[in-house]
């Protein structure tokens, strides 16, 4: 079927979030369903990701279906990472339970793993699918930011805030680890939000040398300090980066502090809101018009189509100029 046909076509949309959860994630799900109604689309959820449509876990979905959600942290449709939508058989059963559900398009929220899957399965069964990109690690390629990252950010900054105030009173150093299991993007931006001393990110091979030589530096001051690392640095972590320096340094008072999946929960920010009620309108917008396998971003202000190969190429290089100021202001 060509894609003209597809757009008088589409009748049913299915919306699914999949992945790890990020805050915005409701308001997007919120987006998609609304949108769809306002162009007379019947709207169906689908539950916990692809492991859901494996499942046939379908319900439908109304104006009030996602009344109240648009300021709430997770997913009310839940999300999964499924190993059976890896493999042939697995994508066969959720094209079955699409087409005997009457689904003809699908909105996938998630990141870099659900695009995989759905570039795949747009291969084999040549359903139209568009994507947004929800998580909170901004690592995907064709929007300035993703859904989650900005309330993701609030959190952090809340939190390092909140441990500076003890690591001021007790002249401590604080290790602090924030999320990004390939990215250092939450890392660079939080630890600029909350003037952290020093960032240890894997796009910039900061290693655990270059903190101790910044250390050196003020060897005999006490005063406190706040290092952020980012979960995937390959300096190996908060804990191994705070014994090396309690071995070079044994007069500071050093601590550790793992932020975890705070990081992922909560109400979104205003900017998040808005982030996904914009890209929700815009995907099914953009199915009606014949789109499919592309991801919706949002690039200086403006709508940005990506396809999701693109979308999901891991973006190795941070923004030179923040760099920059993390070096000019953290002296
Ligand atoms: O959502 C992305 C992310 O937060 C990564 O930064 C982190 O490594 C990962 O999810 C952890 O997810 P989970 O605990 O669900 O496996």
């Amino acid at each position: 079927m060509g894609i003209d046909n597809y757009m008088s076509s589409i009748k049913k949309i299915g919306v699914f979030t999949s992945g790890g959860d990020a805050p915005g994630m409701n308001a997007a799900i919120r987006a998609v369903v609304r949108t769809g109604l306002y162009y007379d689309l019947e709207v169906a959820g689908i539950m916990r990701g692809y492991e859901g449509m494996i499942a046939g876990d379908f319900i439908p979905m109304e104006r009030k279906s996602v009344g109240n959600i648009i300021q709430r942290g997770g997913t009310i449709l839940k999300t999964a990472r499924s190993d059976e939508f890896r493999t042939k058989e697995g994508r066969q059963k959720a094209y079955e339970q699409l087409k005997k559900n009457n689904v003809d398009a699908l909105v996938a929220i998630g990141g870099d793993g659900t695009f995989t899957g759905a570039s795949i399965f747009i291969e084999e069964f040549n359903i139209p699918i568009m994507g947004l990109p929800g998580t909170i690690d901004n690592d995907l390629v064709g929007t300035d930011f993703t859904i989650g990252y900005d309330t993701a950010l609030n959190t952090v900054i809340d939190a390092v805030d909140k441990i500076r105030d003890t690591a001021e009173s007790h002249d401590r150093l604080f290790i602090i680890e924030v999320m990004g299991r390939d990215s250092g993007l939450i890392a660079l931006r939080s630890g600029i939000g909350s003037g952290a001393a020093f960032i240890m990110i894997p796009e910039m091979k900061t290693d655990v040398n270059s903190l101790l030589r910044r250390l050196e530096t003020g060897r005999q001051s006490k005063a406190s300090k706040i290092i952020i690392v980012a979960e995937g640095d390959d300096a190996g972590g908060a804990f191994h980066v705070a014994k090396v320096v309690k071995e070079k340094f044994p007069h500071l008072d050093t601590r550790v502090s793992v932020l975890g999946h705070i990081q992922r929960g909560g109400a979104p920010s205003c900017t998040d809101r808005v982030l996904s009620s914009r890209l929700g309108v815009s995907a099914v917008e953009s199915l009606r018009e014949g789109r499919m396998g592309e991801m919706v971003g949002i690039i200086n202000g403006e709508i940005h189509y990506t396809p999701f190969k693109n979308a999901i190429k891991h973006i190795s290089e941070v923004n030179p100029n923040l760099w920059k100021i993390v070096q000019i202001l953290s002296v």
